[in-house]
């Protein structure tokens, strides 16, 4: 079985996907990770920042080394954003996504998962929240001024919004859920109760 769970940053797509994954014992695949690693790739000067060797578990290291937080700071977050437009990268990483989601079950996240990576996913849901909220979160998390992360999520926003790939949308057979002033514990017994339901 798949779960995708998609939506825009700071909608707590991966506190609850990681949840929901250990809730019914499925595997967590985090897409944006493997997003950020291909920029921090880049940023660092790899030669071949599609080919560098990404491990996703527990902690995400990008040839070997524990890059978990390194690929959480502002700059890689933008970074991302931007690489996450073209077409060739997103070829590659799809299909990645794709080999490991026939391994198992699993619970995805990530902006296309519904839309382009798995279509036929047994359950979609696309996670949202306020803006201010995700932006909260997403200071909250990385320890910046939410001012500052709002300000640069709207500009992300906007671009992941219109760029010509991907776009980030919802699935038509999406199921929504606005987590604005909902708990974690809320959030993911509404989408346990979704899965048992398919
Ligand atoms: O979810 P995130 O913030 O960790 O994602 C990092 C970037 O990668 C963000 O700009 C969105 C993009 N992304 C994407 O385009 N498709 C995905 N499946 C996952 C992430």
């Amino acid at each position: 079985m798949l779960i995708a769970i998609d939506g825009p940053a700071g909608a707590g797509k991966s506190t609850v996907a990681r949840a929901v994954a250990a809730a019914l014992g499925f595997t967590y695949l985090d897409s944006g990770a493997m997003y950020r690693c291909v920029a921090l790739a880049e940023l660092r000067g790899h030669p071949d920042p599609l080919g560098a060797a990404i491990g996703l578990g527990e902690r995400i290291t990008l040839e070997g080394e524990d890059v978990s937080t390194a690929i959480r700071a502002p700059e890689v977050s933008e970074r991302a954003s931007e690489v996450a437009a073209r077409p060739e990268v997103r070829e590659a990483l799809v299909a990645m996504q794709r080999e490991l989601i026939a391994s198992g079950d699993y619970v995805a996240e990530g902006r296309d998962i519904g839309t382009v990576v798995a279509p036929g996913a047994e359950l979609k849901v696309f996670l949202t929240a306020s803006p201010q909220e995700r932006a909260h979160r997403r200071a909250v998390q990385i320890g910046a001024d939410a001012g500052q992360v709002l300000r640069e999520q709207t500009v992300r926003d906007a671009r992941d919004a219109t760029r010509e790939h991907s776009p980030l949308a919802a699935a038509p057979d999406a199921v929504e859920v606005d987590t604005t002033g909902r708990t974690r514990e809320e959030v993911v017994a509404h989408i346990v109760a979704l899965a048992g339901e398919r």
